[in-house]
């Protein structure tokens, strides 16, 4: 693993050249990797510029960054969602940037997503939330035929597997944040993913909840070897639950290395000269 942090001032001709050398190093083995990466929403502002970004197989990447600095974009663009200027965003051997529609929908199947606010339906069994993670490539009509049993004993294993497996029958809104997390994570194991995105994850739990979520994805990507990218807005938590950290700063990444060589100082570049939101690091 290489190390990159670039000062603020970065005059970016060896920081550039840095960053190539890591890139091609380490992406023979990445399952995402992407190059250059520039989004910009319409007519307004570049919000990514440059982007490079490589996840391994069984790696949990913490992604920080202030608000607004670009991480919502990014994971967008890993599902094809985010509109690309320049540069390529590879996903398990597929450019999503050249995919056509129906093409790009297989490749999304291949990515699980867990969000801030869950996205359960909160009337519906805990059972039946995780089951909709198996209709993500198939659409509506699998709705008709129901769910086979070998799909109920998945997700009952999965249920199992995130610790909630006693409340398979009960309605998601009942259950507290952190239960309610960790359904939306089964869900996303339930679409068998290549690789896993969470945007800011715990935002909305409490602090022992939030390392037991945290715990959890770091625990799935290295049993199952997909990799995690988790975006996160308390330092503390990237530092312990993740291998890597990339750090954003107006779109560009200012960081990039093996979490143990990092601590907070060698994180506070990432939120320099940021106005908004700098409490949310503390
Ligand atoms: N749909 C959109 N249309 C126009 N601009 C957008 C859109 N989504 C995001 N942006 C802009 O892109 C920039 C990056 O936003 P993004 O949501 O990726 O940041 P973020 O790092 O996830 O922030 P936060 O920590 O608040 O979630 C911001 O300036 C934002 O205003
Ligand atoms: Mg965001």
């Amino acid at each position: 693993m290489t190390t990159t942090i670039h000062r603020p001032a970065r005059t970016t001709v060896s920081a550039g050249l840095a960053a190539t050398t890591t890139s091609a190093a380490s992406s023979a083995d990445s399952l995402v990797t992407v190059r250059g990466l520039r989004v910009a929403y319409g007519d307004g502002p570049v919000v990514l510029d440059g982007v490079d970004l490589d996840l391994a197989p069984g790696e949990t990447v913490a992604l920080l960054g202030s608000s607004g600095s670009g991480k919502s974009t990014l994971m967008r663009a890993l599902t094809g969602f985010a509109p690309v200027v320049a540069g390529s965003v590879d996903v398990a051997g597929h450019d999503l940037t050249r995919l056509r529609r129906g093409e790009l929908r297989r490749v999304r199947a291949d990515v699980g997503q867990v969000f801030q606010q869950f996205n359960l339906v909160g009337r519906l069994s805990v059972l039946t939330n995780v089951l909709t993670g198996a209709l993500h490539d198939a659409g509506p009509l699998n709705w008709v035929g129901g769910f086979g049993s070998a799909h109920r004993r998945r997700a009952m294993a999965l249920l199992d597997r995130v610790g909630i497996a006693h409340k398979a029958n009960d309605q998601a809104r009942t259950l507290s944040g952190g239960q309610q997390q960790r359904v939306a994570i089964a869900r996303a194991l339930m679409q068998q993913p290549r690789v896993v995105l969470a945007d800011e994850p715990v935002a909305s739990l409490d602090p022992r909840m939030s390392h037991s979520v945290l715990e959890l994805l770091q625990e799935i990507a290295r049993e199952d070897g997909i990799p995690v990218l988790v975006s996160l807005h308390v330092l503390p938590l990237a530092l312990e639950h993740s291998d890597r950290v990339v750090g954003l700063r107006h779109g560009e990444v200012l960081v990039s290395a093996p979490t143990a060589s990092l601590d907070a100082e060698a994180l506070a570049v990432v939120y320099e000269g940021v106005e908004e939101e700098t409490d949310d690091q503390h």
